[in-house]
């Protein structure tokens, strides 16, 4: 058969692929606990529930305009004014199928064939392949061993003149840091500088941990959003658990809106009426549910911490926000995707390869879950990787012996 080339060489996403493989293990009546995938474990906000019960019991569920409804446009330009202290116009904001698709529509929109996108390391799976879809070329800016932060001159050192953007996502998905203000101070002004886009992927921009505080982008700029190079996408999947109800948005120059709205209506025409009033409900609603929501993540991140103690040779960098850590396992194995089949097979333990995030000889442990599976999940790696921990562990029912060290 003979297909795209550009699209047969676009990689699976490796959580969704691990997830599968989980569930099938698990239907095979096997205690397999996930740690892989990067979700709350939460009930959907109840405001959002009685939002989108209520739309789809009016029976009005048609198509909405491409950049969104009005209303839920309008609870996005209030949690941009309450959340970033920036006031912006219905043009400045378009609704999207959840933030992946903010993320594809801008890089379609902003690049030409052969154009740069900087990717930070460690990165989200998806930046590289989206952009290398857009025809982009990913150039990826590595730190230095043994931290999550880029050096700031190796960013500017990557820029060229086929640049067009910088994606910088802070809290970050896999590690869980941080960036400096004063990084991303630096990052605004090259980008204003050099006249390229820098692309806030803020999507886990509340879920940070010990007052430790996402410096939002726009704080540095005194352009107003028409002249600024700042492009914010958020949504609703992860700061209210609603990973499934698909919902993003942008908010950005009214010029860079107006092409993403003519590309999301010739693709995906626009976001469920149903979906749109859900994101709806969770902005207007009460915000104490992400609070809430950010506490049990932080208690489950000390538990992260404490266990992960006592796991001789393993090298982690305390998460400061998101609910991912990325301990070094170098000590173990250099290879993290014969780490992650191992630990699987061994131990019935589900984790992300760092080599999928641009850092080999890591893995991604999500602590979304409840802290049963986490403490669980990290004795059974420490089982399967370290000698120096007891030999004997139960797995279901089933005692298990290490018998390969
Ligand atoms: C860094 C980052 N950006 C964007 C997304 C996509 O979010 P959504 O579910 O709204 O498409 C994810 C989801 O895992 C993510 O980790």
């Amino acid at each position: 058969m003979r297909l795209s080339k550009l699209a047969s060489d676009i990689a699976e996403s490796p959580t969704f692929a691990l997830n599968e493989e989980a569930r099938l293990l698990k239907e095979r009546g096997e205690a397999v606990i996930n740690l892989g995938i990067g979700e709350p474990k939460n009930k959907t906000p109840i405001a959002a529930v009685l939002a989108s019960g209520a739309k789809l019991t009016s029976g009005d569920v048609k198509y909405t305009p491409p950049d969104g409804l009005a209303s839920m446009k309008k609870a996005v330009i209030r949690y941009t004014e309450e959340n970033y202290d920036r006031l912006v116009a219905p043009e400045n904001v378009i609704i999207t199928n959840g933030a992946k698709q903010s993320l594809y529509d801008i890089f379609y929109s902003i690049l030409n064939p052969q154009d740069e996108v900087i990717v930070i390391a460690p990165y989200w799976v998806s930046y590289p392949e989206m952009i290398k879809m857009c025809l982009g070329i990913p150039v990826i800016v590595t730190p230095e061993d043994g931290t999550f932060t880029p050096r700031f001159e190796d960013i500017e050192r990557a820029v060229t003149s086929s640049t067009r953007a910088i994606i910088v996502n802070s809290p970050n998905n896999p590690s869980g840091a941080v960036y400096p203000p004063e990084l991303i101070r630096k990052i605004v002004e090259l980008c204003e500088r050099k006249g390229i886009f820098m692309i806030c992927d803020d999507i886990y921009h509340k879920l940070t941990f010990d007052h430790v505080v996402a410096q939002p982008a726009w704080s540095f700029t005194k352009k107003d959003i028409e002249n600024s190079h700042i492009i914010v996408v958020n949504g609703v999947a992860k700061l209210y658990g609603m990973t499934g109800f698909r919902v993003g948005w942008v908010v950005g120059p009214r010029d860079l809106i107006r092409v993403m709205t003519n590309v999301l209506a010739q693709t995906t025409s626009c976001v469920s009426p149903i979906a749109q009033a859900a994101a709806e409900g969770a902005l207007n609603g009460l915000q104490s549910v992400v609070e809430a929501l950010r506490l049990q993540i932080q208690n489950n991140r000390d538990v992260v911490l404490q266990e992960m103690r006592t796991f001789t040779g393993a090298r982690l960098v305390e998460p400061q926000g998101t609910f991912y850590a990325l301990p070094d396992l170098r000590a173990f194995n250099g290879n993290s995707v014969e780490v992650s089949k191992f630990l699987l097979k061994k131990a019935m333990v589900v984790t992300v390869p760092g080599k999928e995030f641009g850092m080999e000889g890591h893995i991604r442990i999500s602590f979304a879950g409840s802290v049963k599976d986490i403490t669980e999940g990290i004795a059974r790696i420490k089982w399967a990787l370290d000698p120096t921990s007891p030999n004997e562990i139960y797995i279901g029912d089933r005692k298990m012996i290490r018998d390969w060290m």
